[in-house]
C-alpha cells in the first residue's frame, strides 16, 4: 500500500496501514463542537411539494435543543425521509425555514449554505460506506467536508484529521478494526462506523434516518445508546427516524407523530400514549 505522504501534507485515503491500531484508548481527545446553551435546530412551517405535484410534508414545526433526543414516527410514506432530507438540504423546500442556532439556512447559498450545513450530520439505514476502504479512512471521509484543498479532492485526508478519527472510532467501541475493509463489518459494526463517521464532521445535530432498521435488537439497542448518550453527554441534537415504538419510548426525550406530511403530535414520550402511536399507522381508507 501506498503509505506516503503527499506533497501538501496530507495523507493518502486509506491511512489505517500507516497508524498502527493499537495502543491506549484515545476517547478523551475525541473533538466535539455544540450548540450553546439556548441554541437549536428550528424548523419553521416547512412544506415540502415535489415536482410530480404531490406534497409530502405541510406546515411542518419542529424545534430540537443540544441534549435533545426527538425521534419521529411515522407509516412509510408519511414524509419522515422528506423531512430529513429538507433539514440537510437534500431536498429544496417549497416554503418554511430551517434554522440552525438562529440561523436560517434558507437565506444563504454558495459558500456560506455549505459552511452553515456543516453542523448538520445525516445518517441512513444503510451505512453507505465505502467497502473496499478501511473502517479508519472511511471515519476520515467525514472530515472532508472541512477542507476543500486539492489533496482533499483527490481523495487524501489531512494528517491532523487521522487521530480524531480514530478517537471516534474509540468512542463508538470500534477503534479495534480501524485497519480492517468496511465490507467485512457487520451491520451493526457498519452502522456505528457511520456514526462515527457523522461525528467526523463534528456536527451540533444528528440526524438519522431509520439507523436501526436492518439491525437485529441487540444491535439496535447499542445503536440506540449510542445515539443516546452522544445527546446526554456530548450535548448533540439528536434527531432519530424509528419504526420501532418500543424503542422510540425508551430513548428519546419527546416523540414526533407524522401522519400524511402533517404532525399528529410533538409531547414528551411519557405523555404519549400506544393509542395515539397505532392511529399513525391507521389506513384512512380501511
Ligand atoms: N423525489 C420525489 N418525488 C416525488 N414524490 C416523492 C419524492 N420523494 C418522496 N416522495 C413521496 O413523498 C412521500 C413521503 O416520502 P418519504 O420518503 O418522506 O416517506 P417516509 O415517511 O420516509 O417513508 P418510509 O417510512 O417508507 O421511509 C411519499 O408518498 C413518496 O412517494
Ligand atoms: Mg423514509
Amino acid at each position: 500500500m501506498n503509505t506516503s505522504i503527499s506533497a501538501s501534507g496530507d495523507l493518502p485515503l486509506d491511512p489505517a496501514a500507516a497508524f498502527g491500531v493499537a495502543g491506549s484508548s484515545s476517547r478523551a481527545m475525541a473533538p466535539r463542537t455544540t450548540l450553546a446553551p439556548g441554541e437549536k435546530l428550528a424548523v419553521h412551517d416547512l412544506t415540502m411539494r415535489y415536482a410530480n405535484g404531490h406534497t409530502a410534508l405541510r406546515d411542518f414545526n419542529v424545534s430540537v435543543s443540544g441534549g435533545e433526543m426527538v425521534v419521529v414516527l411515522g407509516s412509510n410514506g408519511s414524509g419522515k425521509s422528506t423531512f430529513m432530507k429538507c433539514v440537510v438540504g437534500l431536498n429544496r423546500p417549497t416554503s418554511g425555514s430551517v434554522e440552525v442556532a438562529g440561523r436560517d439556512l434558507a437565506a444563504l447559498s454558495g459558500k456560506a449554505l455549505r459552511r452553515a450545513r456543516l453542523p448538520l450530520a445525516l445518517i441512513s439505514q444503510n451505512a453507505n460506506l465505502v467497502k473496499r476502504r478501511s473502517v479508519l479512512a472511511n471515519v476520515c471521509c467525514g472530515t472532508l467536508g472541512r477542507h476543500r484543498t486539492l489533496g482533499t479532492a483527490l481523495g487524501r485526508v489531512p494528517r491532523e484529521e487521522i487521530e480524531p478519527a480514530r478517537a471516534y472510532l474509540d468512542e463508538v467501541g470500534l477503534l479495534h478494526l480501524a485497519g480492517q475493509r468496511a465490507g467485512t463489518l457487520s451491520g451493526g459494526q457498519a452502522q456505528r462506523v457511520a456514526v462515527a463517521r457523522a461525528l467526523a464532521q463534528r456536527p451540533h445535530v444528528l440526524l438519522a434516518d431509520e439507523p436501526v432498521a436492518s439491525l437485529d435488537p441487540e444491535a439496535a439497542d447499542e445503536v440506540m445508546r449510542l445515539l443516546r448518550r452522544l445527546a446526554t453527554e456530548d450535548g448533540l441534537a439528536v434527531v432519530c427516524v424509528l419504526h420501532q415504538p418500543e424503542l422510540a419510548a425508551r430513548y428519546a426525550d419527546r416523540l414526533v407523530g407524522l401522519r400524511r406530511g402533517r404532525m399528529e403530535f410533538d409531547r414528551p414520550a411519557s405523555q404519549v400514549s400506544s393509542q395515539q402511536i397505532a392511529q399513525l399507522y391507521v389506513d384512512e381508507a380501511s
